[in-house]
Order: structure tokens, then C-alpha cells, then sequence
């Protein structure tokens, strides 16, 4: 396995390439990282009643997430306790219980044995249900709708852990009151990379999109105004919440070329933009819209309309499940429009999701070479250029060019991965702020 000390400085922004592949660097941070950290399980929409169920991972960990009848909502592992089957195979529904296919024990809603075949004749009525239920999510975060879950008691509360990239979040997620909704249905696709490439780009990587995405661009549109876009002397920022391991992006809103979503959905959002002023600020609205990343693999795009988790599958491997997100209460002509934009750009055959994939992959490819895992990156861009609370925005930004917020992520996911205690890191979080590199 990789020294794990070579990776304590890692903020200095020299990253080993053995981090994106090494199998028992991987079995750590199942147990390390994703073990410790609140991991995205389901929006609001997705659970409309009692009853209502998905399955989905905190990171290869099967769960069901379901709507409980007092409208609360539990998670637990997808394990039956008898003999470790799946106890649920659909992706999502309306169940009443839970009954396991192999030898029928059955859960309730919350994840109680309810029920045991034969428990009079095979067990002879000693089996104790009470103790045989299924293993419980312990902690469940609702933030405006999403909610998290978090194995760990000692990991901070939510709201702690979100700290300034609350600021973030809520710009997308809290624009409408009538908040948003998922459109039904989960695209899913798998990518042969490791999910820090893919957390980490949407955490901090602007830098790729001008190159990366060219073509798309053109694509899109003729307007020479988008041939290198974002423009690199742009004034966009990039925001970096290392404090309780958020990373994000930000930058002042550039106007989408109008074929990605259509003027169906433009002239909607013109005439409702009060709204959103009203709810979130005018200045906000027009300036927070990008990319982010909540550590460590709940990731979003503000202009494509995008929400995915990045699922690691080994370490060479993700599954990405993505949702379109739309505002409720929009007629549906506009979510038709949103969700057609968002196919076209960030759908698993979008014209800028294929681009992304295609470097990542190719990436872990190289990454087979054993001198290739030796040669060390740099994310250094931006570095020493740090600035906190400035232009109305909370916590440490850069200019959108920079990798500040992929260092934060880095040093957070090392912090991690190396089982350093919570209060520790919280510690650490200090004295790298109070020695932070600040401009004259
Ligand atoms: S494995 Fe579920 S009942 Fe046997
Ligand atoms: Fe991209």
C-alpha cells in the first residue's frame, strides 16, 4: 500500500497517482472516508408518501431508504440477517414490508424483523426478532429536502460539517418556494475511473472546461463569445470549504448559449426571477449557479441541472446516478424544456458528460503503468492566493481558475483516509487557517 504519510501534505497541492488506484488505499476508504462522512440518500421528491422506498449506496453499501408513516424518513442497510441477501430488489416503490426472496424473513418500514418462516417449527419459537432487525443508518441528516446519512456517531452534525458551503448549496436548492423535485427515474452509468476524479472536477475544475468542452461549445452555438468559455480572465470565483469537508465552485453567471435549454425555459425564468431575488438575493442568484461537490461524492451543476453521486466501485471503477432537478412548481412545458437541456448536455450521452468521461477514463488507463502511478501531479494552481470572506462570499475563494477547493478536498479526504479523529482535524482546521498564505 501507498505511505500514508506522503499524503499528509497534500494540500501543498503534489497529489501521488497511487491514490486513484491502489486496491488497499480503496478497502480504507470505504471504512475511513465514506464510513465518516454524510453520504446523499434521497431527495424529498423521490419519497412522496408511507411507504415510498429507493435503494441506493453509501458507497458499496446497499441501502433502503424509506418514508416512514409518521412521514419521517429511516435508512438501513439493504442485508437481510439471515444469511446476508439483498432484502429488497427493486429500485423503488410503495411496500407495506419488506420480504427477503431467499427464505422469507420480512422487515417493516423502519428496518424491524417482523416476521420469520417456520419460527415455530424450525426456531421453536425462540428466535429474539427484537435482535435480528436490520442494521440501522444511525444518523439521518433532511437539509431543505436532502437528506444525508452518516454511520459514524462521531462525525460532526450536518449543518457543522456543511459550514460555509450552506451558502452554496442553498442557491440552488432554495430558489423556489416551492422548492424542488427530482424528475422520476435515475440514470445510471458506469465509468472506468477512479470517483475522485470525478468529485474532485466538479468540486474545483474549471480549468478543463474551455478545453475539454470545445467542441460541445461549438456544438451549441456559433456565438464566438463562447469559444473559450468561461473566458479565462473571467471574474468568477471558486469556493473551497475545507472546514468540515465541503469543496465547491462558483462564479458569476455566464449566459448559457439558449439551445441548451430553449426559450421556453428562459422566458419562464425571466418572468419568475423575483422570486428567486426575493428568496435568495439578486446578486446570489446571478452568481452562484455552477458546480460543487459536499464532500465527498454528492456533486451538482447549477446550468445543466444535474444532481449525482459518483458511487465508487472499486478503485478503478464508478457508478454515477444522476437526477434531473427542476423547481416544483414550474409548469410542466418548462421541466419538459429543463429535463431536454439536461439530456442533451449532462446525461449519460450528453455532449459535455461523454467529454468528462472520456479524460477520466483515460486517465485510469495510464494509471495500469507502474511508472505512470509513480510520477506525481500538480494541483497547485492558485496556490497562496487564498482569500476569506471577500466580494459577499463566505469562507476561503479563489479566482474560478485556481485548485483551491481540489487541494481542500484532498486534504479532507487525506485527513480521513489516515483515521485521524474528528477532533483532530478540527484542530488541524485551525492552525492551517491561522497559517494560511494571505496577499499583502
Ligand atoms: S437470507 Fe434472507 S431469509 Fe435467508
Ligand atoms: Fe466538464
Amino acid at each position: 500500500m501507498i505511505d500514508l504519510d506522503g499524503i499528509a501534505g497534500i494540500r501543498d497541492g503534489i497529489v501521488p497517482p497511487a491514490i486513484y488506484s491502489d486496491p488497499e488505499l480503496y478497502q480504507l476508504e470505504l471504512e475511513n472516508v465514506f464510513g465518516r462522512s454524510w453520504l446523499f440518500l434521497a431527495h424529498d421528491s423521490q419519497l412522496p408518501k408511507p411507504g415510498s422506498f429507493v435503494q441506493t449506496y453509501m458507497a458499496e453499501d446497499p441501502v433502503l431508504v424509506v418514508r416512514q408513516r409518521d412521514g419521517s424518513v429511516k435508512a438501513f442497510l439493504n442485508q437481510c440477517r439471515h444469511r446476508g441477501m439483498r432484502i429488497c430488489r427493486a429500485d423503488a416503490g410503495t411496500a407495506k414490508t419488506f420480504t427477503c426472496s431467499y427464505h422469507g424473513w420480512a422487515y417493516d418500514l423502519g428496518g424491524d424483523l417482523i416476521n420469520v418462516p417456520a419460527e415455530d417449527a424450525g426456531y421453536h419459537g425462540e428466535i429474539d426478532k427484537a435482535r435480528w432487525s436490520a442494521h440501522k443508518v444511525p444518523r439521518i441528516a433532511n437539509h431543505k429536502g436532502f437528506y444525508f446519512g452518516c454511520w459514524s456517531e462521531s462525525t460532526p452534525e450536518f449543518a457543522d460539517y456543511l459550514g460555509d458551503m450552506a451558502f452554496y448549496f442553498d442557491a440552488v436548492v432554495d430558489r423556489w418556494d416551492g422548492g424542488l423535485e427530482l424528475v422520476p427515474g435515475t440514470s445510471r452509468w458506469v465509468i472506468d475511473c477512479n470517483w475522485k476524479f470525478a468529485s474532485e472536477q466538479f468540486a474545483s475544475d474549471m480549468y478543463h472546461a474551455p478545453i475539454a468542452h470545445a467542441s460541445a461549445m461549438l456544438a451549441l452555438t456559433e456565438d464566438p463569445a463562447f469559444q473559450v468559455f468561461p473566458p479565462y480572465e473571467a471574474p468568477g470565483r471558486q469556493f473551497a470549504g475545507d472546514g468540515h469537508g465541503s469543496g465547491g465552485n462558483w462564479l458569476p453567471v455566464f449566459p448559457i448559449p439558449e439551445p441548451t435549454f430553449g426559450p421556453v425555459y428562459t422566458e419562464w425564468l425571466a418572468a419568475n426571477k423575483e422570486e428567486v431575488f426575493r428568496r435568495i438575493g439578486a446578486e446570489r442568484a446571478h452568481k452562484v449557479w455552477a458546480h460543487n461537490t459536499i464532500f465527498p461524492n454528492f456533486s451538482w451543476l447549477g446550468q445543466a441541472a444535474t444532481m449525482r453521486v459518483w458511487h465508487p466501485r472499486g478503485p478503478g471503477q464508478i457508478e454515477v446516478w444522476a437526477w434531473t432537478f427542476v423547481p416544483r412548481d414550474a409548469p410542466d412545458e418548462v421541466k419538459d424544456a429543463i429535463r431536454q437541456g439536461n439530456q442533451r448536455t449532462f446525461s449519460p450521452a450528453g455532449v459535455f458528460e461523454t467529454d468528462d468521461g472520456e479524460n477520466w477514463s483515460e486517465i485510469q488507463r495510464v494509471l495500469r503503468g507502474w511508472k505512470a502511478r509513480s510520477v506525481p501531479f500538480n494541483v497547485q494552481m492558485g496556490l497562496g492566493h487564498e482569500e476569506r470572506d471577500v466580494h459577499g462570499l463566505p469562507g476561503k475563494t479563489n479566482h474560478v481558475y485556481a485548485e483551491t477547493a481540489a487541494r481542500g478536498f484532498y486534504q479532507r479526504w487525506s485527513d480521513l483516509v489516515r483515521g485521524l479523529s474528528w477532533e483532530r482535524i478540527r484542530e488541524l482546521d485551525e492552525r492551517r487557517e491561522a497559517e494560511e498564505v494571505r496577499p499583502a
